[in-house]
């Protein structure tokens, strides 16, 4: 039986005493006293504080426990399976996250001069060109810090061409499939765009029918995601891209799946023009808790002037920060982008290399289908879309039936996993599924792992029958009992640092 450890653990403010410390510094000689600078001395006068930070103190070893403790009550890839559909939480090599902590790395500062940087430099050069022959297009920046960023980009980018084209007083919509993440509509609605919808087909593929009949000459673009957010490969994805770029319109492919098709196919050679990847996804950094990220963006020649910049270019003898774009959008990032994930993934790619990304993808897809076809089985869940299909890397079962018939949602089914030892899949998403559980197990997961995954479902679904009411008030085994999410992500009851607690009535 799982329990998740559970302590009464105060903040690490509520800890300590004043005047307890983790570590004794001798008192510094005099000549060296003398020989630094006081604070006073440094910091101008308007920007001195008037009394010290309040900060806790605390000795090591009630640092180490607090910590551990904490991570005693947590859940994370290094404990099991972490298949939360659409975010590719695969597990990501420590020998990326150690290379990167090096001190070469951790001390370089962006304002530094480019010639002293030129290996870093080279680094995100290579990792460009390597992300332009994933994607199958001509150049990439690496700007972007996260997919719905990327996103942005792109729109932005959409809009500028049309400008330039004299066309954006009538290019003014964008279209979006139903089945969509939320930060596609979202992200042509920021850049400007209205958000046209076009529907999903009973096979859980873009209705071709309904996509002709919303084109027109005031289409912009077309967002998609290929696999979609199904899982389901967008098999005429080329007819997709004829009708669109007939229409005058550019494709934009959102790379959140590409964990799915990489090594096999690329959206470039789909006819996509514009692309993100999610590099905490796919490359080595974990997509859930909360970043740091990055969302690149490749484009296909004749948009290379539209790039935000700088990108960073190679004239043969040295590497620079081209900030040269005659329509760049500009800058959509501080300095030059998250650089400890992107130099990660290089690290990762070139580990992996081409048929070591090919492999992983293959597994991938091999472990989704696998976990599927053990889920659907399971009595109140089903395949909706084509359920005889075979799904990439992730995929959407139902559990309507079980919601209809013995009032159990997906909810508590998610929440019942947690008392199983395992984190629940991504829930309610997408849209188009009732009582949707989309699950993506990565390539990274043993085949005994899975097998546990799928054995704590059906324990779940056949609990209902016996103690309905122990699912419907899971978690019980957790060291946080069922939270109020309404509450939690309310603006006024959320509370988000000691301050905040502290001031509460
Ligand atoms: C299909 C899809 N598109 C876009 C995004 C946005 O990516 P990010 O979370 O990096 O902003 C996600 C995130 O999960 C996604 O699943």
């Amino acid at each position: 039986m799982f329990r998740q450890a559970r302590w009464e653990e105060p903040t690490v403010f509520e800890l300590g005493h004043p005047g307890r410390v983790g570590c004794v510094i001798p008192e510094a000689e005099e000549d060296v006293k003398k020989s630094v600078p006081s604070p006073e001395e440094l910091v101008p006068q308007n920007m001195l504080r008037e009394s010290p930070p309040k900060l806790p103190e605390l000795s090591e070893v009630e640092v180490v426990r607090h910590f551990t403790r904490l991570s005693q009550m947590n859940y994370g890839i290094d404990l099991g399976i972490y298949p939360l559909g659409s975010c590719t939480m695969k597990y990501n090599p420590r020998i990326c996250e150690a290379l990167v902590r090096s001190e070469k790395l951790r001390e370089l500062h962006p304002l530094q001069d480019e010639r002293t940087v030129q290996g870093l430099l080279k680094i995100l050069y290579e990792l460009q060109r390597m992300l332009a022959e994933i994607t199958g297009t001509d150049e990439i920046s690496l700007q972007p810090a996260a997919g719905a960023h990327g996103e942005l980009a792109g729109c932005l980018i959409i809009r500028k061409y049309h400008e330039v084209n004299g066309e954006l007083d009538k290019r003014t919509e964008i279209i979006v499939p139903d089945s969509a993440h939320g930060t596609n509509p979202a992200s042509a609605r920021m850049a400007g765009f209205n958000v046209v919808v076009v529907k999903t087909r009973e096979d859980g593929c873009v209705d071709l029918e309904a996509l002709q009949e919303i084109v027109s000459g005031r289409t912009a673009g077309l967002m998609l995601t290929n696999p979609n957010t199904l899982g389901i490969f967008e098999k005429d994805i080329i007819e997709i891209s004829k009708i669109i770029h007939d229409a005058g319109g550019l494709l934009y492919y959102d790379g959140a799946n590409l964990n799915g098709t990489m090594g096999f196919c690329r959206p470039g050679d789909m006819g996509f023009d514009i692309v993100h990847i999610n590099i905490h996804k796919t490359f080595s950094t974990p997509h859930g808790g909360g970043g740091p990220g990055a969302g690149p963006i490749g484009v296909k020649a004749e948009l290379r002037e539209f790039l935000p910049v700088p990108v960073v270019s190679y004239d043969g003898k040295r590497y620079f920060l081209d900030y040269d774009r005659k329509h760049t959008i500009g800058k959509v990032q501080a300095f030059h982008g998250c650089i400890s994930v992107l130099v990660k993934a290089y690290i990762y790619l070139l580990a992996l290399g081409g048929e070591g990304l090919k492999e992983a993808c293959e597994v991938a897809v091999l472990n989704s289908n696998y976990l599927m076809r053990k889920l659907e089985k399971l009595p109140g869940l089903s395949l909706p879309y084509a359920p005889q299909k075979p799904r990439k890397h992730e995929f959407v079962v139902s559990a309507e039936e079980l919601a209809k018939k013995k009032g159990v949602r997906t909810l508590h089914l998610a929440k019942a996993l947690l008392d199983e030892g395992f984190y629940a899949p991504t829930i309610y998403f997408p849209l188009i599924v009732p009582e949707a559980l989309m699950v993506e197990p990565t390539e990274t997961e043993p085949l005994e792992e899975i097998d546990r995954y799928a054995k704590a479902f059906e324990k779940i679904v056949t609990m209902v029958d016996r103690s309905p009411q122990k699912i419907l008030e899971a978690p019980h085994n957790t060291s946080v009992r069922r939270v109020d999410e309404v509450r939690a992500s309310h603006p006024r009851t959320m509370c988000l640092s000691w301050r905040m607690l502290r001031a509460k009535p």
